[in-house]
């Protein structure tokens, strides 16, 4: 019986071929390691080099779970080059069990991607590209950026919302949206929620996937992104990167002219240091900052409205000081806010005149006039 699925699965395979390499997932050793259950559950990894087409994954799973039988597909994609080198690690005899062959990008080591750093492309449909960063995560980031993209929506502004953020992709749901985006031809068509149009990693990867896209991956997506999703004309593009100064921000300070960086902290020192760092890595790349949001700045009971400090005060103040750079709004922690995240209705839409509403839409509008 499992071996029937097993061969069904084979055969769903077929037809998939990397257009890279010209060669079938299956015989290359692309897709390798199925395992299937009794009940239909099906397990296999995926292989991507730097250059490959990160939709694979997604056309990979697909195919498996049209396959009569499957209950339930999960792909683990792996970046085939650290495979490898992991592979070489391990074992110092020739590959075992070696029945399909290795993959030809194999001995393309991440770091010979990054020796030679492209050249930022220019993408003039895309607007002004604004960067959001932080240096830890769960400080707002996410929250900031989508209720910042709402905001120039109602605005009037053309905005693009790019969710880069490898360790927890949660745009999709924070802005109400589940299905993965349509793909029309070469161009993947973004979704659109409350006036923006979204991209999210969180379309491509596994809701319980490890962050494995990591260095060239990485670049590859975001490049995907950029040029191969149907934007069209833009006048802001807000990307939430991940948190710290990995390779997603260096990516895609490589691949596209960068016109500013918004950084997000909360009031605490730990956070507010984390964010330095961040920060001073744009200012190393030529990314100019547009400025620091303190988020979480201090608690607005939704019953009496009072401010109440509860984690110290004047950090984002400190930072933006010691950089020489513009404050551009203290939200409060606003219980309201994380509900409107949690169920796709971002505070700006649920309530814009509650006090962080206000202060996230003053933020929109100075990063509009920046
Ligand atoms: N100003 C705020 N008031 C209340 N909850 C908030 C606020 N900002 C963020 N949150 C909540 O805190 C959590 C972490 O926020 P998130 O935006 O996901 O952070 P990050 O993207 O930096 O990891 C989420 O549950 C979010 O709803
Ligand atoms: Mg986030």
């Amino acid at each position: 019986m499992s071996d029937s699925l097993t061969a069904r699965i084979d055969t769903a395979l077929q037809p998939i071929i990397n257009p890279r390499t010209g060669e079938n997932v299956l015989t290359s050793g692309q897709v390798r390691d199925i395992a299937t259950t009794t009940d239909g559950k099906v397990r296999l990894t995926l292989l991507l080099a730097a250059n490959d087409d990160a939709t694979m994954a997604r056309a990979v799973r697909q195919a498996v779970e049209r396959v009569e039988g499957v209950a339930e597909v999960r792909v683990d994609v792996k970046d085939a080059a650290e495979f490898a080198a992991a592979r070489a690690a391990a074992t110092s005899a020739p590959a075992s069990g070696g029945k399909r062959a290795a993959l030809p990008v194999m001995d393309a080591a991440p770091q010979s991607a990054r020796t030679s750093a492209p050249t930022p492309v220019q993408y003039p449909n895309l607007g002004k590209i604004i960067a959001v960063s932080s240096g830890k995560g769960g400080v707002g980031k996410s929250t900031c950026t989508v209720n910042i993209a709402v905001a120039l929506a109602k605005m009037g502004k053309k905005v693009g919302l790019m969710d880069a953020d490898i360790y927890g992709p949660n745009i999709p749901q924070m802005m109400g949206v589940n299905s993965p985006p349509p793909v029309d031809g070469e161009k993947i068509t973004p979704l659109e929620a409350h006036g923006v149009k979204l991209m999210s990693l969180g379309f491509l990867i596994e809701r319980d996937q490890p962050a494995i896209w990591r260095g060239p991956i990485v670049m590859k997506i975001i490049t995907q992104f950029l040029r191969d999703v149907a934007w069209g004309k833009l006048d802001f593009l807000l990307v939430d990167m991940p948190p710290g100064t990995g390779d997603a921000q260096l990516s895609l300070v490589q691949a596209a002219e960068v016109a500013g960086a918004v950084i997000v902290t909360t009031p605490q020192e730990v956070s507010v240091g984390d964010a330095l760092r961040g920060a001073k890595m744009f200012q190393r790349v030529g990314v100019p900052l547009v400025g620091i949001i303190e988020n979480m700045s201090y608690f607005e009971s939704p019953e009496t409205g009072k401010p109440m400090a509860i984690f110290g005060t004047g950090g984002g103040k400190r930072l933006a000081d010691e950089l020489g750079v513009p404050l551009l709004g203290e939200v409060p922690l606003y219980p309201p806010v994380l509900q409107g995240g949690d169920n796709g209705q971002p505070i700006v839409v649920a309530d814009e005149s509650a006090t962080a509403a206000r202060k996230l839409t003053e933020i929109a509008a100075k990063i509009a006039a920046f």
